[in-house]
Parts: C-alpha cells; structure tokens; sequence
C-alpha cells in the first residue's frame, strides 16, 4: 500500500506517495524529475546512484523511502549553489576527469560528503571512497587528481 513520505530535498521539503518498499533512487527520478542521480547496475556495485543522506554519501539504489522519511538528502543538482558550481564540480571539470559524465554525479556527491565531513582526509581514505566508483571512460588518475584538487578547494573556501 502508498504510504506518505516526506523528506528534504536539495532543501526543499517534498512529500511523495510510495510503497514502503519503493527504492530513493526511483523516488528522485521519476517522482521528483531529479534525473542526475545515475542507475549504472543492479547489483549495488557502480555508485552511480550515490547521493548525500544527512550528511553521508550512501547508494541511493540500497536505501528504501521509507528507512529514509524525514531525512535530508542532497544530489547532484543540490550541489551547485546557484549558476556557480560547487568546487567538486569545478575541480573534476578542470582535471579532465570526466568523459560521458555517467558516473560524475556519484563521485561528485561522494566527495563533497567526503570533504565537508573530513577535509583532511589522507590519500587511502580519498581512495576508498573511490573505489565504491565504476567509470567506464576515464583513467582513474585523472578521477584521482580531480579528487585532490576538489580537496584544495574546499579547503579554499573555508
Ligand atoms: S545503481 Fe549501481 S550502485 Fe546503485
Ligand atoms: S566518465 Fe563515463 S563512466 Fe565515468
């Protein structure tokens, strides 16, 4: 049976009717038109779908609305702040890190959760939240670089 949910949004507060059971990705792309956040397998290995849950980058695809009512999620659309984008972005951009762009959304979401929660977070740990990433075009190194630079920039900015 639909139930009531409510949670914010790119803060803003949004009520969708689903089934219990109804996954956060499907709720963000085709009740709430927010179509960034990325579905690339079905096996919870691609962390295309990752998107920041109060505060902490988790697999949209694993999360059910209803073990995520009243909570707060930010995706990719949520990021940028206006016209500008966020250092994440600017950073992956300049790097060369992005080809097709499929996988961007995840690592962009997982890195700025990553920096704002941990903004001296050493090289292993940048690359363990890497490696939950599948990219099929770029090098990794260019993902890498990419990650380092978003780091300086968030710093910047403090
Ligand atoms: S869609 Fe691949 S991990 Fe969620
Ligand atoms: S840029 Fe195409 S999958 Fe990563």
């Amino acid at each position: 049976m639909a139930e009531k949910y409510t949670i914010k949004v790119n803060g803003i507060e949004r009520t969708v009717e689903a089934e219990t059971d109804t996954l956060l990705i499907d709720v963000l792309r085709e009740k709430l038109d927010l179509t960034g956040t990325k579905r690339g397998c079905d096996n919870s290995t691609c962390g295309s779908c990752v998107v920041i849950l109060n505060g902490k980058a988790v697999k949209s695809c694993q999360k059910k609305i209803a073990q995520v009512d009243g909570g707060e999620v930010i995706t990719v659309e949520g990021l940028s702040r206006g016209k500008e984008l966020h250092p994440v972005q600017k950073a992956l951009v300049e790097a060369g890190a992005i080809q097709c762009g499929f996988c961007t959304p995840g690592i962009a979401t997982e890195l700025a959760a990553l920096f704002e929660e941990n903004p001296d977070a050493d090289e292993e740990t940048i690359m363990r939240a890497l490696n939950k990433h599948l990219c099929r075009c770029t090098g990794y190194e260019d993902i890498k670089n990419g990650a380092l630079l978003a780091q300086k920039l968030m710093k910047d900015e403090r």
